[in-house]
């Protein structure tokens, strides 16, 4: 049981950004797609969750073909992603955003619905707190709490986050990869696409590079980490 993408390819309008990516992430797993800026993570990361249709190509989900699935239905089967820049409802306030993220999943029982919000503040204290706010008015940080915080509440097997630590304070980044840890604890399977190389080699166990739209290198955390091949990727030379 697995994520399993093969010669995956897509882009917009006749241009074409990923090229033929066969990767694979196991149940429970925690992984990290890296690369430079253009390198063509998110288009990536948005065919694998249907925000981007695939021109070629296998995604793969425990044994199901996903590949030409709407979002929604590759969230019932448990496959969520946070976007990059979070989108959420920024007049309305944490709890009502957190409530969103159950909508996908259909009539869900209202102790059901208590169960999953209490999890959700266990994770995230901070929003406990924040519960009646606006989350306009909450910090890069917490909004990026509160769009996985959101995410979680359709009970993802595999949660795919773009950039968690963008615009967000180092010490609150902390916390937020401590909380993508004890999801993983809890077997949910984290696919996780960053730029900060040092951050997200410290917390996944495993890795691919993305130059160019193509994987270049791949492998274990520390393997990617000693690899020449990631920093000259990775810096774009
Ligand atoms: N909606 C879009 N329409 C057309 N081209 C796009 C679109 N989104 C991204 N691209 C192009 O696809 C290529 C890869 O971009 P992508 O955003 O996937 O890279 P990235 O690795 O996520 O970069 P970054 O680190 O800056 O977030 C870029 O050349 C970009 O201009
Ligand atoms: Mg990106």
């Amino acid at each position: 049981m697995s994520l399993e993408v093969s010669d995956l390819s897509c882009g917009y309008e006749g241009q074409t950004i990923i090229h033929n990516v066969t990767l694979r992430v196991e149940t429970g797993g925690f992984s990290t797609i890296l690369g430079s800026n253009n390198a063509g993570k998110s288009t990536l990361i948005n065919c694998l969750s249907g925000v981007v249709p695939a021109t070629s190509g296998r995604i793969e989900f425990n044994g199901v073909d996903i590949t030409n699935i709407a979002p929604h239905r590759r969230v019932r089967l448990g496959v969520v992603q946070v976007p990059e820049g979070r989108q959420l409802f920024s007049d309305m306030t944490v709890v009502e955003n957190i409530l969103m993220g159950a909508v996908p999943m259909g009539r869900i029982a209202k102790v059901e619905l208590a169960d999953r919000m209490d999890q959700v503040f266990a994770l995230f204290p901070r929003l406990k707190d924040r519960r009646r706010q606006i989350s306009g008015s909450l910090s890069g940080g917490e909004q990026q709490m509160l769009a996985i915080a959101r995410g979680i509440m359709s009970r993802p097997k595999l949660l795919m986050l773009d950039e968690p630590s963008l615009g967000v304070a180092p010490l609150i980044v902390e916390s937020i990869f401590e909380a993508l840890a004890m999801l993983n604890r809890d077997g949910v399977t984290i696919l996780l696409v960053e730029q900060n190389l040092a951050l997200s080699l410290r917390y996944a166990a495993s890795g691919f590079v993305l130059e160019r739209g193509e994987v270049v290198v791949e492998g274990t955390s520390s393997e990617l980490q000693s690899s020449s091949k990631t920093r000259r990727a990775y810096l774009g030379m």
